[in-house]
């Protein structure tokens, strides 16, 4: 009796912590959105997803589905994909050229140096997948919000549009997420589109602002510097590829061919950025050290757009602070990284 009764416990704990995430990416052609996609599809019986919704980040939307749609086609899985925004709330391909003009070389510029008219892209070795993103990402998300107050995790892992828009459209939605679980950012180290600003948040920097001064209830941020402790490097490449899946042949295809480019460049070094947002929904215990922090984006267009800095909370009271993710034990989460891919 005694033993029945904690089974039934233990899965109730366990159906407790199934966390319903809503996945908002910027995925390219795979990279660490779309090994972030396949860990969560592959760990049913933590996460579940309410919807997948795309934002303009490392490509435009549109091409960002097609690769969403041939990620889930090698996993078999027939899930409708949500394009939200078309591009960042303020900033601009020309400002970007005007940035780089006057202050000095972007790194990575990601949608902005593609043309957004472009006809879609196959993935290398594909057809085009012929399926429609639906759009509507925006309402999606709020639609998520409402049908489950105080249930839904967002995991973002592209810059921040589509949740800007949601909290703008319903603001009363706000304080109905669970949480908002997300890599952008740079609060001690140089950026890598900027020297001063990370990516996600460079990319629309109105938007972070606008999510980091929010009343949501809790706000889980991986930022740049916690992202250098997880380097991936050839050696780890190699122990992936071999799986000879097609998902780890996808894989190979972008990390080995694409960035960081391990079949021609074995020295290169590239971050697991998303994957530690997401392995965290997973195994929240790999990280080692954290604190809390009130942050803000900085919006004034200069040497400086898209930076981390310290929040006046004189100017936004209700903001909730951040949880910012200081260390990790990264052979802990590689490994559940390996684990998921190479399934
Ligand atoms: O700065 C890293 C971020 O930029 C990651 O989300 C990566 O996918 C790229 O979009
Ligand atoms: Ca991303």
């Amino acid at each position: 009796m005694a033993r029945l009764l904690g089974a039934i416990l233990l899965l109730a704990g366990l159906a407790g912590a199934r966390e319903t995430v809503v996945f908002d990416t910027d995925s390219g052609l795979f990279g660490d959105d779309g090994a972030s996609l396949v860990m969560l599809l592959r760990s049913p019986a933590q996460v579940s997803i309410a919807a997948i919704t795309v934002v303009p980040g490392n490509v435009w939307s549109d091409q960002g589905a097609e690769y969403l749609f041939h990620i889930l086609d090698l996993l078999k899985r027939p899930t409708l994909v949500y394009t939200g925004a078309q591009t960042p709330l303020l900033h601009t391909p020309a400002m970007a050229r005007e940035e780089q003009r006057r202050w000095g070389p972007i790194a990575y510029s990601g949608a902005f140096a593609e043309n957004p008219q472009a006809a879609l892209v196959p993935a290398p070795g594909a057809k085009l997948t012929r399926r429609q993103p639906h759009g509507g990402g925006v309402e999606r998300l709020i639609g998520e919000i409402e049908r489950h107050p105080g249930a839904i995790t967002i995991l973002a892992l592209g810059p921040l549009t589509n949740i800007a828009l949601a909290l703008r459209l319903q603001p009363d939605i706000e304080t109905k997420i669970k949480q908002i679980v997300l890599m952008g950012g740079n609060v001690r180290s140089n950026g890598n589109a900027s020297p001063s600003a990370e990516f996600n948040f460079w990319f629309d920097a109105e938007a972070a602002r606008l999510v980091l001064r929010s009343r949501i209830p809790k706000k889980i941020l991986f930022d740049l510097d916690v992202c250098n402790r997880a380097p991936l490097r050839k050696a780890q490449f190699d122990e992936i590829v071999a799986a000879g899946t097609p998902i780890t042949d996808l894989y190979r295809e972008d990390y080995g061919r694409r960035y960081p480019g391990f079949l021609e460049h074995p020295n290169a070094v590239v971050s697991l950025w998303d994957v530690l947002p997401t392995a965290w929904l997973l195994d929240p215990a790999f990280v080692t050290r954290s604190e809390t922090r009130y942050l803000d984006v900085q919006t004034s267009w200069g040497r400086f757009y898209g930076a981390t800095v310290p929040l006046d909370r004189r100017q936004a009271p209700l903001a909730t602070p951040v949880t910012l993710m200081l260390d990790i034990d990264y052979p802990r989460v590689y490994k559940l990284y390996r684990a998921l891919l190479t399934q």
